[in-house]
């Protein structure tokens, strides 16, 4: 059966194509088909075989770190770097508390993605792109990699990169216009703090992640997941791990997403005011495997829309040239390099051509 599921992918008995370009030309994603009533998932979002929707709570559970304290607390501090550690070494993820960001701000910035995504459909239209990146910035669409992937996901997805050159506020949808500048700047140094944390982490001085530049770019990402009519028949976001250094997300109270941990899918269970941080490709390179970018997914669900709002620090988005391997200090005689150095043009160029399917983008790059 799943063989057969596998080869219908590869070789679908219908126009796929067709059928993917008649989605993209609406320019109102997954939510246009369900404000339009459907009741059924259309084939172009099915996968293979069901997805398994009951969710196991196994005995391991995602840690937490506070942060409280730490500022003015060297003792704290040195606690929270080795819980930052233990969590990157196994998990790739943990979720942080008293971050310094109020939920107030989180608030307003699910919301400002909400209005967006349900903002007037005319209007929201002429945000409708894909591949335009270089040029606008600030783009929205369904899937974007709709064409490469096997499966179209039940996502909408409002992108832009807020750093380095941030755009214009003109240049920004109005209804998360405001907010999105708020929120930007209070991730960013969030960010900047957890990068001083990680480098202290490895080993190294605490600037030593920053002074690489792993904090100089931002996209930030508005996803919306509309209600979906039969959540097992398809997916919110197929598995895959992040082409960044670190995401910081801010997911509301729906629940949803699991990350792949010792061979089971474990719940990232939604706590309010907290935010999850996980380690991406760019991290788990330069570290050498010592910091893992986990695989991670987000169900279907018939309840919705789930909103989330994923901050990528990667410099990716913009033509740069500046080449990232292995972090010298952390290799020696018996722990070789196992990745070739690599630019992070070259990494997003692949990652986005391959699309989410379901495979790691690094074993491209291992030696
Ligand atoms: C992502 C991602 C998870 C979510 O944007 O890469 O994994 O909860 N998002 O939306
Ligand atoms: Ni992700």
């Amino acid at each position: 059966m799943a063989l057969n599921g596998v080869s219908a992918l590869i070789q679908p008995d219908y126009d796929r194509k067709a059928e993917l370009r008649a989605f993209d030309e609406t320019k109102t994603g997954v939510k246009g088909l369900v404000d339009a009533g459907i009741t059924e998932v259309p084939r172009i979002f099915h996968l293979p075989s069901p997805e398994n929707l009951n969710s196991q709570q196994p005995e391991l559970t995602l840690p937490t770190i506070d942060l409280q304290g730490i500022d003015n607390n060297l003792i704290r501090r040195k606690e929270v770097i080795e819980q930052v550690k233990g969590a990157l070494e196994s998990w790739g993820f943990f979720q942080v508390v008293n971050h310094g960001i109020p939920n107030s701000v989180l608030e307003e910035m699910m919301k400002g993605v909400r209005d967006f995504h349900e903002q007037e459909t005319e209007v929201k239209k002429k945000w409708y792109a894909r591949d335009m990146r270089d040029k606008t910035r600030v783009e929205y669409n369904s899937n974007f990699d709709l064409y490469a992937a096997p499966v179209t996901n039940w996502r909408d997805t409002f992108y832009c990169t807020m750093a380095p050159n941030p755009p214009q506020p003109h240049e920004l949808p109005p209804p998360c216009r405001d907010i999105l500048l708020e929120y930007t700047e209070q991730v960013m140094e969030l960010g900047t703090f957890l990068f001083e944390l990680i480098s202290e982490g490895l080993g190294l001085d605490p600037n030593h992640l920053l002074n690489m530049g792993c904090a100089d770019g931002l996209a930030v990402l508005g996803h919306y997941y509309p209600p979906c009519p039969q959540p097992e028949l398809t997916i919110g976001t197929q598995g895959h791990t992040d082409n960044d250094f670190i995401t910081i997300l801010l997911q509301d109270h729906i629940g949803g997403l699991k990350i792949f941990y010792e061979n089971q899918w474990t719940d990232v269970p939604p706590i309010t005011g907290a935010l999850v941080v996980n380690a991406g490709d760019f991290l788990q390179l330069i570290t050498n495997d010592k910091f893992v970018s986990s695989q991670h997914k987000v169900v279907a669900n018939k309840v919705g829309p789930r909103v989330s709002v994923a901050s990528f620090f990667t410099t990716g988005a913009i033509p740069i040239s500046k080449v990232y391997g292995p972090i010298t200090e952390l290799l020696s005689e018996d722990t070789p390099a196992k990745y070739r150095n690599a630019t992070l043009k070259e990494h997003v160029e692949y990652f986005r051509a391959k699309g989410l399917d379901g495979s790691p983008a690094l074993l491209h790059f291992k030696i």
